[in-house]
């Protein structure tokens, strides 16, 4: 079993947007897939409790059960873990950060965000652990490609050393959409540029974390 998590300390970067359109698209290819949601707010099993499909399961547990629910998920045969972590959350996100296998930080490209994320850093390089930031919430690409200031958060992040997604998540109104009626983009408007940058994501992420 492969486990990603998703940790922001900052609160609305997209943990649990992207927890969700990461796990759907996997479960789309027929891996048996969890979401654990250790966040208390629980926004995703909010979701998954307007969701008709049933997969993929989302199971809301604690960081102290976490281990042994693994333990447990492992035996059952399910293939790919993604946990939900909640902002601002340091003990528990070290525990979610320790037990994956890749690690992925969303961020927004606003001064603010970036600014804000030595905190996950700092707990990705305190595990060593296998990590990625992705940037979420982006003006569209125009013509001639990236806007501005995704590309100058680009710059931005480089000093940390870890690998930044080589696709931005734009802001679409579709993304959240999708998300009322316990859906993803991929299945509510599976053509979109917005379920076609949320393919690239977890194409790019299978590359580096060879999750199938
Ligand atoms: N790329 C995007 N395009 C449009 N809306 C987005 C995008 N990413 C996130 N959102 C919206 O922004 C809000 C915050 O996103 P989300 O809940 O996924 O963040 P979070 O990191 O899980 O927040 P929290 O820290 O509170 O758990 C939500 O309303 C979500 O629908
Ligand atoms: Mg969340």
């Amino acid at each position: 079993m492969k486990i990603i998590t998703l940790l922001a300390q900052k609160g609305g970067t997209g943990k649990t947007t992207l927890s969700i359109h990461l796990a759907v698209l996997a479960a789309a290819r027929n891996l048996k897939v969890v979401i654990a949601d250790i966040d208390p707010q629980q926004s995703t099993t909010f979701w998954n409790e307007r969701r008709t499909d049933s997969a993929p399961d989302v199971m809301p547990m604690t960081a102290s059960t976490l281990k042994q629910n693994i333990t447990e998920l492992a035996s059952q045969g399910v293939n790919l873990l993604v946990i939900d972590t909640a902002p601002h959350s340091h003990e528990d996100a070290i525990i979610a950060a320790q037990l994956a296998d890749f690690i992925l930080i969303p961020t927004r490209p606003a001064i603010l965000d970036l600014q804000a994320i030595g905190s996950s850093v700092k707990i990705v390089k305190s595990i060593a652990g296998k990590a990625a930031i992705v940037l979420n919430g982006c003006p569209f690409p125009g013509k001639n490609g990236e806007r501005a200031i995704v590309s100058e958060a680009r710059e931005a992040l480089a000093g940390y050393g870890i690998p930044v997604a080589p696709v931005a998540i734009s802001n679409r109104v579709a993304l959240s959409h999708s998300l009322i009626d316990g859906k993803a983009v991929t299945e509510f408007e599976s053509e979109s540029k917005a379920a076609d940058e949320i393919r690239e994501l977890m194409n790019w992420i299978n590359q580096e974390a060879h999750l199938w």
